[in-house]
């Protein structure tokens, strides 16, 4: 089975982009196997304690659920039009330490959609993540966009995706991202 695990860049309860991640997973199609990851337990990076505990078990978990995946479905808010600290500290802990990289990202496909109450869906805090997902010489899925904005009203107060075009653009994304991934 081709299994892809999603991480949506929020800690907060209500989080728009987590409220994305589940609708990704209920309409995720049948040839991909959908697993929530999580960054919630993620410390600021520290290269002292690195140095001296070594990787966190919240990191070293994840490393090896995204091992165990054969693709990643990254589901990024936006700050300040770059990525939100929270996500890109767990990115950066999950490049530590290096030498374990290509076992678990060399050429791993990645989608990347996000959502925001604000106007433009978070194009930039995706284009943002681009080095990034180069530095892991990860695959990006690059065949379509999903850009969620007004998300205050694309979900309802449970964070149930309630929005009829969106589901259908977000459909459409991970039609072509499961196709993609089992090329
Ligand atoms: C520090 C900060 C900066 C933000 N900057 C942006 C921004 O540049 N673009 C944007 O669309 N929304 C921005 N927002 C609003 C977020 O999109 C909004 O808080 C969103 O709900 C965060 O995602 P979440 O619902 O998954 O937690 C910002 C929010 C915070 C807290």
């Amino acid at each position: 089975m081709t299994t892809v695990i999603g991480i949506a860049g929020s800690l907060r309860r209500g989080s728009y982009n987590a409220a994305l991640l589940r609708a990704a997973g209920e309409l995720m199609p049948a040839a991909l196997q959908f697993e929530a990851g999580s960054i919630r337990d993620i410390p600021i990076y520290d290269g002292d304690v690195e140095a001296e505990q070594g990787i966190p078990p919240a990191v070293a978990q994840l490393k090896n659920r995204i091992a165990a995946a054969q693709a990643i479905l990254l589901v990024t808010p936006e700050y300040n039009g770059s990525i939100p600290g929270p996500l890109k500290n767990a990115l950066d802990w999950l490049s530590r330490p290096p030498a374990d990289m290509p076992a678990i990202f060399t050429g791993k496909p990645v989608g990347v959609i996000g959502a925001t109450p604000g106007a433009l869906g978070t194009a930039l805090s995706q284009a943002a993540l681009l080095p990034v997902l180069r530095a892991f010489k990860l695959k990006p899925y690059f065949g379509s966009l999903l850009y969620v904005s007004g998300a205050a009203k694309v979900f309802d107060e449970n964070g149930r995706l309630v929005d009829d075009a969106v589901r259908q653009k977000l459909k459409t994304y991970l039609e072509g991202f499961a196709r993609f991934v089992n090329e």
